[in-house]
């Protein structure tokens, strides 16, 4: 690292989660408190014809059940890509129709979990069926080119000269097709909310990582003022976009505790997010990529095929990544949208850019294998400093370090270009693989406000919501660099309606908005003691200068967002809209960048696939906490692992819904799957980007793994898998 390093400070809210002493949104335990249990849809399409509850009603200890006939007033949030603040469009509970398997069809409320879980099973109900499509080829389907619809006014087409024309004359050519399953994030903490009542005013505890939209929704949905509204959440047991916007079942709490009367906490099961929560789509990539003999890329077509629901258009956003892994001066994108039969797909950590860069990394290692070129050098040959989709300059890129650094710290110059040229004694096939991951540059307003007191104190309250990223301890060194408080002494208050307006915590842009805006803040303070001191500050601290003016305290608000935003975007911001600002900005194009180096072994007679050894060099502008930064780079390669080897929703075309909904059969890698992950960053500071100049990191670690893995697996076996996960079958 740069001699620019921020010291490696522990996490600040380390001993306090080990002692188990942060309240997640469910660990809320009050007087009176019900607990909810859903009954859930047992047919993929259709509507309920009749439905019974009576059973239900009469087990000891239940307080209400809710069903679509007594829900009230109540209507859809809107789907957060569409203007409104839901993972969906489509609201359960509120007709008689069937959109996909396990949707709720009623809620139990009761004394005791038990009670509640007893009656909801009791609940029966009769449908009416009607065909569905649950896969992407499948009959009734819809297909739909997403050019051709207003998504295209916010995700604009990649287009970069003639690619179809340069293709065709192209030298080397490869035309092959990538496969990606749906897979589900499972965060350890459950979608779950506490919802209580107190007269008009409504309160919702609940992990998030989009409180501003919770509390909106649910304004919206019940017909109430969103100033009758507080979301509390400052703590979330893991997102990964899963919690990126309002959730089904919130609104279900919400009611059942105005029903009641009494607060109410619903857990949705580890089966139901597989159902009510949003996912990672199935996506298909068709690929050409051509080149000239000296191995220059020349042309790319990259379409892709992927998942929606029957009621939303879940934009995709491919190939804006694909085309800026190298200098394509050629290039076409293409985003198919196909409509099925379940809950409408989301963001699942590097949602696009994971698929897209595994189909374009494979593809690109397949070209290298074409040319006779080693995949690091081919790389390097096509590096650029000018955006394909935009022509525009990069405001920083490191991807050349990225490779260079992991080369030298992995040992890559003792690879043996031919696949199964690698060999241990015990005759297990060892495989070297090698892909880069890009991620946009994303920044979005942010409100911060900064209060010092003379007994050495400092509270930060800001837009963001931990999940386990670290943004906590970013913020407390950042204002603790500024100030000269110790980290321990500033408390950071996020996630909290009440505290600040709090926009989606998501798309890596995180330290990229916080950050300035609480430098900004602490910069801010500064002035202000100067103030109050009626001269320098001279070292002092500012609980020293406050004391010394007779003070108590000293508060300030700041505001800052994304370079070119008009100011109307802190309407949107407090709306509890979606306020991105990137990864164009009028002049330049930020994205961050990886280079991932894999070991892959494999054992001659069992197959399986083991991952001893990952070095990964990331290029994320500056480092603003290395702890939790390396940590996130390590997540985000286990992920890719998992996407790699493991990971897949199962979907039987002739039942719907997905059927390994249980961390028992929805397959992730644990500690016994990974070797050593050794991380590195550049540390480059982009202050093009903002003046932190921090760029994203939680994504971009997990983009281009997978493909790198599949890269080893190739090298390994002279197999080349297209589709994943890869598996012990496609190897025998
Ligand atoms: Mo993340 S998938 O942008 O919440």
């Amino acid at each position: 690292m740069s001699d620019l390093s921020f010291p490696d400070t522990p996490r600040v809210d380390a001993y306090d989660k080990v002692c188990g002493k942060p309240l997640f949104g469910a660990d809320d335990v009050r007087p009176g408190l019900l607990h909810a249990a859903l009954a859930v849809s047992t047919i993929p399409k259709g509507h309920i014809v009749a439905l019974d509850s009576k059973a239900a009603s009469g087990v000891p200890g239940v307080r209400l059940v809710l069903t679509h006939e007594t829900m009230g007033a109540v209507k859809s949030s809107g789907f957060i890509m569409g203007g409104g603040y839901g993972f969906q469009s489509f609201q359960p509970m509120l007709s008689r129709a069937i959109a996909y398997r396990g949707q709720p069809i009623a809620l139990v409320a009761a004394d005791t979990l038990e009670a509640a879980v007893e009656a909801a099973h009791l609940v029966t109900a009769e449908y009416i069926e009607e065909p569905f499509s649950v896969t992407l080829g499948a009959k009734g389907t819809e297909i739909i080119n997403q050019a051709d619809t207003p998504l295209k006014n916010f995700i604009p087409e990649i287009i970069a000269g003639d690619a179809d024309k340069v293709f065709a004359q192209a030298p080397v050519r490869i035309d092959a097709t990538y496969n990606c399953p749906p897979q589900h994030q499972n965060p350890i903490e459950l979608i779950a909310t506490v919802a209580e009542w107190n007269g008009d005013k409504l309160t919702i505890h609940e992990g998030t990582q989009n409180a501003e939209a919770i509390r909106h929704g649910v304004a919206l949905g019940l017909g109430i003022s969103p100033e009758n509204v507080a979301v509390i959440s400052p703590f979330a047991g893991g997102g990964f976009g899963q919690k990126n916007s309002l959730q089904m079942q919130t609104i279900l709490a919400a009611v059942a505790s105005r029903e009641t009367g009494q607060p109410v906490k619903l857990v949705v099961p580890r089966a139901g997010v597989f159902h009510d929560a949003s996912f990672r789509p199935a996506s298909r990539h068709h690929i050409r990529l051509g080149a000239d003999k000296s191995g220059k890329m020349i042309a790319a077509i990259h379409e892709v095929d992927a998942q929606t629901s029957r009621h939303d258009l879940f934009p995709g956003e491919y190939t804006a990544t694909s085309a800026r892994l190298y200098g394509f001066s050629n290039f076409r994108g293409v985003e198919r949208l196909i409509r099925t039969d379940v809950q409408t797909p989301g963001y699942m950590r590097a949602p696009f850019e994971h698929p897209a860069c595994f189909a374009m990394e494979t593809c690109v290692d397949e070209l290298a294998y074409a040319l006779g070129r080693d995949p690091v050098e081919l790389r390097l040959a096509n590096d650029t400093t000018i955006d394909t989709a935009t022509g525009l300059p990069f405001s920083s890129r490191h991807v050349a370090e990225c490779l260079r650094r992991g080369a030298e710290r992995f040992g890559w110059t003792n690879r043996s270009m031919a696949p199964r040229s690698m060999r241990s004694s015990d005759r297990t096939e060892i495989g070297w693989g090698v892909a880069i991951g890009a991620y946009p540059g994303l920044i979005v307003p942010a409100v911060a406000h900064l209060r010092v007191t003379d007994e050495g104190d400092a509270v930060i309250s800001v837009g963001g919501h931990e999940m386990g990223q670290g943004i906590r301890t970013a913020l407390a060194n950042a204002i603790s660099r500024k100030l000269g408080v110790p980290a321990a002494k500033v408390s950071v208050v996020i996630g909290d309606t009440r505290a600040a307006p709090q926009h989606l915590t998501a798309g890596s842009w995180g330290t990229a908005s916080a950050i300035p805006a609480a430098e900004d803040a602490g910069d801010a303070m500064l002035t202000a003691l100067v103030e109050v001191s009626h001269g320098p500050l001279a070292g002092r601290t500012p609980a020293e200068i406050l004391k010394a003016a007779g003070r108590q305290s000293l508060e300030l608000e700041v505001q800052r967002k994304a370079p070119g935003q008009p100011d109307a975007i802190f309407g949107r911001l407090r709306a509890g809209l979606p306020s991105i600002g990137g990864p164009v900005f009028g002049s330049y194009v930020t994205c961050s960048y990886i280079a991932h180096f894999v070991e892959v072994r494999i054992e001659p007679n069992t197959r399986r696939i083991r991952v001893p050894r990952v070095v990964s060099v990331a290029d994320c502008g500056r480092v603003m906490s290395p702890r939790t930064a390396t940590s996130q780079v390590r997540g985000g390669v286990v992920w890719g692992i998992g996407a790699a080897l493991r990971e897949a929703s199962e979907v039987d075309p002739r039942y719907g819904g997905f059927l390994n909904a249980d961390l028992a059969e929805y397959v992730v890698p644990v500690n016994a799957d990974i070797g050593s992950i050794e991380v590195e960053f550049i540390d480059e500071p982009d202050t093009t980007f903002n003046s932190a100049g921090a760029k994203g990191l939680g994504e971009v670690s997990m983009v281009g793994v997978a493909a790198a893995i599949a890269n080893a697996v190739f090298h390994a076996t002279g197999r080349r898998l297209r589709d994943l996960p890869i598996r012990i079958e496609h190897l025998l």
